[in-house]
């Protein structure tokens, strides 16, 4: 080191990106969020968030999917700084750094997931040692997905999102992600469902027991069977490609497909390691979508990879 100077404080996190395996939507309530039941599964496409103590807040993005993040006080990692140093009366600043390779409003909790990671991050930097409890309360405040990034794994999702429940599930999961190009802003998706749907009712969304079944099987053609997403109708709606996109993975074998949340991600289910490698090579040559991704699914939620190093 040619520096006198010390490394600064700091501490890495690693977090999950998510894709839903069902997403049940209800009619909107009078705070304008739509009830849910989901089934919530964290995948092995990871962002890296790094803080470190600093004399004022600061924010640095970088990595394959940087473009679009929002900077400054906009994005949503530096909120879940902030908020923090409130709740537990920290005077000091950190320097936000992430490292982000999930897509950016691809219906993959991308922005949730780097806002969990810092809570966890700016949690052990300041030593603050707060219950899982604790910190699900401020991720709730943060968005719907943001406390199941703290978690990972599989689990239930009801409210709006943010409350969460133990789901059993077996096996692990090969997973191949189609990235199109653009994002889709989540509230337009939630509204384009709600214009699609008309003056029709709609019921309450309640757990499906076929996904209850494949879940606990372990099985991925009953998992690839019980794939749903109300939204991915608006999300087609918007984004007509996407029906191509579906079609396409279909056709090169995978054993099901559904668009991520609000999208507009499409993620395909393999029936193997080697399952997966053919279908992503054949839906990169297909120049059907922007990017091709792997993961394996469930992963754990955010958690701490490096720090902290003594200031
Ligand atoms: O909770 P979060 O900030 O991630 O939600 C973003 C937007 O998505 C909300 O402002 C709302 O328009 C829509 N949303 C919804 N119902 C949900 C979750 C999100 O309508 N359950």
């Amino acid at each position: 080191m040619t520096s006198a100077a010390l490394p600064p404080a700091s501490v890495t996190v690693r977090v999950p990106a998510k894709v839903n395996l069902e997403l049940l939507v209800g009619a909107p309530r009078e705070d304008g969020y739509h009830p849910l039941a989901t089934v919530y599964h964290a995948v092995g496409l990871f962002d890296e968030v790094t803080v470190t103590a600093a004399a004022q807040w600061g924010l640095t993005v970088n990595g394959p999917q940087s473009l679009g993040v929002p900077s400054g006080d906009g994005n949503l990692a530096l909120r879940a700084a902030r908020q923090l140093a409130e709740a537990a009366g920290v005077q000091d600043a950190v320097h936000v750094v992430l490292r982000k390779d999930i897509p950016v409003a691809g219906g993959m909790a991308g922005g949730s997931a780097d806002a969990a990671a810092t809570l966890v991050a700016c949690d052990a930097l300041w030593g603050l040692a707060m219950t899982r409890q604790e910190l699900e309360g401020l991720a709730a405040t943060l968005g719907s997905d943001v406390p199941f990034l703290l978690s990972g794994g599989t689990a239930m999702g009801s409210g709006r999102g943010e409350v969460l429940a133990p789901v059993l599930a077996r096996g692990k999961f090969h997973w191949v992600l189609a990235l199109s190009e653009g994002g889709l802003s989540t509230p337009a998706v939630y509204a384009e469902c709600d214009r699609l749907r008309g003056a029709a009712p709609v019921a309450d969304p309640v757990p499906s027991p076929e996904m209850m079944t494949a879940l606990r099987s372990g099985d991925p053609h009953a998992l690839a069977a019980a794939l749903q997403n109300d939204l991915q109708p608006a999300a087609i709606s918007l984004m007509p490609a996407l029906g191509d996109v579906l079609e396409a993975g279909m056709e090169f074998g995978a054993l099901g497909g559904v668009v991520s949340g609000s999208g507009p991600t499409v993620a395909f289910l393999a029936e193997s390691h080697e399952a997966a490698l053919d279908l992503a090579v054949s839906l990169t040559a297909s120049g059907a979508v922007q990017d091709v991704r792997r993961a394996t699914g469930p992963a754990h939620g955010a958690h701490v990879v490096g720090g902290p190093r003594a200031g």
